[in-house]
């Protein structure tokens, strides 16, 4: 095989593997999305500052617990030391109370597995 032909094989085959991937990272985020506006965004916003019944969840991901300004948290989850890594993030979801007893998140939010990956990778995008 030439060079150039070679150069060509690789360029057709490396837009072919590399088209599915930057696909797939799409359609997580915008069910993340949707996922958020139906099951948390009656009590949280994804805007910086917004409180409502939750606090904003701008900027959780990465973050020490029970630290967005302005919303008062119970003495539960400012007393955790936790902070919001995925893993704490999934558990928090799977249920809140068992992670840190006495918050005041109340129920779990039942979430489907696929539902709570895209969601984590939604809050991480929201910052
Ligand atoms: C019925 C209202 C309600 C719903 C629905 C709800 N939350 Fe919450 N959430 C709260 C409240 C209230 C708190 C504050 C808990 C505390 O202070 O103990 C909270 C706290 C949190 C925190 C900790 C924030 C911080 O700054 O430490 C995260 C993360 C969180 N919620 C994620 C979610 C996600 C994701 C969803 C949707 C799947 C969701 N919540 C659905 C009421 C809710």
């Amino acid at each position: 095989m030439s060079n150039a032909v070679m150069r060509l094989t690789l360029a057709i085959f490396g837009t072919g593997l590399l088209l599915p991937l930057v696909a797939q990272a799409a359609p997580g985020l915008a069910s993340g999305k949707a996922a958020f506006q139906q099951k948390c965004s009656a009590c949280h916003s994804d805007v910086a500052g917004k409180n409502g019944v939750g606090p904003s969840l701008f900027g959780v991901y990465g973050r020490a617990a029970a630290t967005a300004p302005g919303y008062t948290y119970s003495a539960a989850l400012k007393a955790s030391g936790l902070t919001w890594t995925p893993a704490n993030l999934s558990a928090w979801l799977d249920k809140p109370s068992a992670l840190v007893p006495r918050n005041k998140m109340g129920v779990a939010p039942l979430l489907k597995l696929d539902e709570k990956a895209n969601l984590i990778a939604y809050l991480k995008s929201a910052h």
